[in-house]
């Protein structure tokens, strides 16, 4: 079993570079297959499990992927459409995106639902209604999803929720249909716009991305295209929380500084000492942290990706702060263990309280989810002695190198086998 052993207690600094976002990754590889003709080439695409497994999918069905370091060329014309076995659909959420791909390109597709992050129930129904409302069927066979248009044909859409996931997947569906789709109520995240933009680069024509009313005007062809994946802003705000922590002149580079000011505004209430630059930041630790109330939200709010991580800046805060999480039912999990290390946290129902400040020592702890991981490293930097992290799979689909990122600026993290 492989583990993560972090030594807490040492002080960062030099520069951490960030790498492409998992979010818009994740999307644009399934988005690849809607090329009719000529290669797609995808730069900044970060190496982690969850977009080597995606490759696989497409490799599965017969498209001719090569990967070079953080670049991907994948030639789609020798696609088949043929169902994703339900072991590879299930090792992340974002096979999902198959189905509205592989719907816009033939009509028909037929997937099992997806796995990813247990924390909540996380339904598919807003990307049924919309892909329904584009003129297909839908029947149900299990957890089996058979999917089917003749012709698929624009249509308004709103969603019930701003769904970053049912918005990509209308998108893909409806980037090929006849006529006009409007998404209303769509969700707003950077993502979002660089997925449009992939697509618009494929010859698509989607405008309003990145604000709540996107609208796609049917074409009958797309062709491959270069495209660059836009920095993770996730991976930027956990370090940049990791730097509010224990930096000294920590530099988080290569980001988009809007991306995550819900998160640097939080931080300058608190008393975080920052400097932001065009495509930069720098963190200071500062001697003493003000309590704060945070509410996640969809973008632009504060992300709930980031939700976890921050709860560990609140023990150690001088006082009471509130926490709470409005966009999953039951992403708390890492709760628990930040209480085995020695915090003082309640949660009730989606509000957690933490009272600080509160040392916190080493011990073992789970990661029991992608950012509940990158949580428990973050407390792991700060705490007393030696913390052993299992179930590190999680934090690996996430976070490109974060052993020799967080090594070079000077933790004293390594990847083990016990
Ligand atoms: C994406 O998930 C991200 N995943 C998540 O990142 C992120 O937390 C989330 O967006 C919100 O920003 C990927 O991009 C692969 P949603 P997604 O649809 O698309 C409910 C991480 O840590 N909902 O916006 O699944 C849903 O249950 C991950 O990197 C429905 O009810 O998120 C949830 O409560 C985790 N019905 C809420 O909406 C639907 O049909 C937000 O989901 C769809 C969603």
């Amino acid at each position: 079993m492989k583990v993560l052993q972090i030594t807490g207690g040492k002080e960062l600094s030099g520069t951490i570079r960030i790498s492409g976002a998992k979010n818009s990754s994740v999307a644009l590889i399934p988005a690849a297959i809607l090329a009719d003709v000529d290669d797609v080439t995808i730069c900044n695409v970060p190496e982690i499990t969850d977009t080597d497994v995606l490759s696989d999918i497409l490799t599965y069905l017969g498209a001719d992927v090569r990967r070079a370091s953080e670049s991907i060329v994948i030639s789609p014309g020798s696609i088949q459409n043929r169902e994703i076995p339900e072991e590879l659909a299930k090792r992340l959420r974002a096979s999902y995106y198959f189905m509205g791909a592989l719907l816009g390109k033939y009509g028909h597709v037929e997937m099992y639902f997806p796995g990813g992050c247990s924390i909540g129930q996380r339904p598919i129904n807003l990307h049924l209604k919309g892909f329904e409302s584009l003129g297909a069927t839908i029947e149900i066979i299990g957890d089996k999803y058979i999917v089917d248009a003749k012709e698929l044909h624009g249509a308004n859409i709103y969603l019930d929720f701003a769904s970053v996931g049912a918005t990509i997947n209308i998108m893909l569906a409806a980037v090929k249909a006849k006529g006009t789709t409007v998404i209303d109520n769509a969700a707003k995240e950077p993502e979002i716009v660089n997925i449009a933009t992939f697509l618009n680069n494929m010859g698509a024509k989607i405008t309003g991305a990145g604000t709540s009313e996107v609208k796609i005007v049917g074409v009958s062809q797309l062709k491959g295209c270069f495209h660059e994946v836009i920095p993770d802003r996730i991976e930027a705000g956990t370090y940049t929380i990791i730097g509010a922590l224990v930096g000294h002149y920590l530099k988080i580079d290569n980001i988009i500084p809007e991306h995550i000011e819900a998160l640097t505004s939080k931080l300058l209430e608190m008393g975080v000492e920052l400097e932001i630059g065009s495509d930069y930041l720098i963190v200071n630790r500062p001697s003493k942290y003000r309590p704060v109330n945070m509410t996640t939200l969809v973008f632009p709010g504060f992300p709930t990706d980031l939700q976890q991580p921050f709860t560990v800046l609140a023990t150690r805060c001088d006082g009471k702060s509130t926490i709470e999480e409005t966009i999953y039912e039951n992403r708390f999990m890492h709760i628990p263990y930040l209480n085995k290390m020695g915090a003082k946290i309640e949660v009730s129902g989606s509000v957690a309280t933490v009272y600080g400040p509160t040392p916190l020592t080493g011990t073992e702890v789970e990661a029991t989810d992608l950012r509940a991981g990158a949580a428990l490293v973050t407390a792991a930097l700060i705490a007393d002695g030696k913390t052993t992290i299992t179930n590190i799979n999680h934090i690996l689909r996430g976070y490109e190198n974060i052993v020799e990122k967080l090594t070079d600026v000077g933790a004293k993290i390594e990847e083990v086998e016990i």
